[in-house]
């Protein structure tokens, strides 16, 4: 029973229909999405935090009203993902406890620290454009709200991109000392960027099942190769270099080759020990702390609402 179940789902998938809320799943296909869209949630509120740092020092009031636009557009994008994985059976309260007690991952990336004004760029050229190579496909996600979901977190993702890059191309038309910043800033966010897209292949459990039911469309080394070779298009036009010495275009592949990737960093960082993961979950859970107050009043007023509804 449970067999041909299976392969009527799997047949509906191989068809492009969308999965919703209420149709029969595979159990490790719904976990499968609560684990990558709560983690994909997570990211997007982690993500605010090193660049929250910036907001009252960036360099101009257009400047600080375009980051804190962006910063409040992480806290939707974040939002929209808890509430598809909500339609999962999931609560936000679990979602919340996964990640306060380390259980749940979040990017990599965002372990990383904030050390100047040009990383609001690299952060919006190389962070925000491996999200939309990793997003875009996603909005032909095989779970209809996660796939709904993400078509505006696109559009936006794509803003917070050309943002960043156009930070960094002012940086560095500007004075030796600006281009130096924005140089050094490419410098320390590139590898880890490139490692957003997760492990290579063949150390990546889930991509086999995940291509399977199309929650994924394309593989990690797929879509990091896909990035490479926009990157090393587009920093042609900043005038500065990408920190690979093996970067280079090879005719063959049609492809750009690049240097070998320092997996051991890429695990450490998961594993909780990248420079900001204490700092970051620490934020996190002060906030949640501090936020308790608001959460209760909240209840308290629904509460009070439903009874004098009911009377
Ligand atoms: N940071 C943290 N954890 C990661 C990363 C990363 N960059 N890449 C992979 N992992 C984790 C996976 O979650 C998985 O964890 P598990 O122990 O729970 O299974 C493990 O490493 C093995 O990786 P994969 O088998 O390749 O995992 P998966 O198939 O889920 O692919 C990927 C990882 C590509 C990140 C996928 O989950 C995805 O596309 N997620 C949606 C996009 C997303 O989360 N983006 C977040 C950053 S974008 C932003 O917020 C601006």
């Amino acid at each position: 029973m449970e067999k041909d179940m299976e392969q009527m789902f799997q047949e509906r998938i191989d068809k492009e229909i969308r999965i919703e809320p209420k149709d029969w799943m595979p159990e490790k296909y719904r976990q499968t999405l609560i684990r990558q869209i709560s983690q994909h949630a997570h990211s997007e509120i982690i993500g605010m935090l090193p660049e929250g740092n910036w907001i009252t020092r960036a360099p101009n009031l257009r400047r600080k009203a375009i980051l804190l636009a962006k910063v409040q557009d992480e806290a939707g994008h974040g939002l929209y993902l808890y509430s598809a994985a909500e339609t999962l059976g999931i609560s936000r309260d679990e979602m919340y406890e996964q990640l306060h007690s380390g259980k749940a991952k979040y990017s990599s990336i965002f372990n990383y620290p904030t050390l100047s004004w040009a990383d609001m760029g690299a952060i919006g050229w190389l962070v925000d454009g491996a999200a939309i190579m990793n997003q875009v496909p996603l909005c032909r996600t095989s779970y209809g709200p996660y796939a709904r979901a993400m078509v505006r977190v696109c559009k936006e993702e794509s803003f917070h991109q050309r943002q960043g890059f156009e930070i960094l191309l002012t940086l560095s038309r500007g004075t030796e000392a600006q281009r130096r910043m924005a140089q050094d800033a490419i410098n320390r966010w590139w590898w880890p960027s490139i490692m957003m897209f997760g492990p290579k292949d063949d150390e990546s459990p889930n991509t086999i099942q995940s291509m399977k039911w199309k929650i994924k469309r394309f593989t990690n080394d797929e879509l990091r190769q896909k990035f490479v070779d926009i990157c090393a298009e587009q920093i042609k036009i900043l005038n500065l270099t990408i920190p690979d010495p093996d970067l280079k275009w090879n005719e063959t592949t049609g492809h750009y080759d690049f240097g070998p990737i320092n997996w051991d960093e890429f695990w450490q960082v998961i594993a909780g020990n990248g420079p900001c993961n204490k700092q970051r979950l620490d934020a996190r859970k002060k906030a949640w702390e501090d936020g308790a107050w608001v959460r209760e009043a909240a209840s308290a007023h629904a509460r009070k609402r439903a009874e004098r509804l009911a009377q």
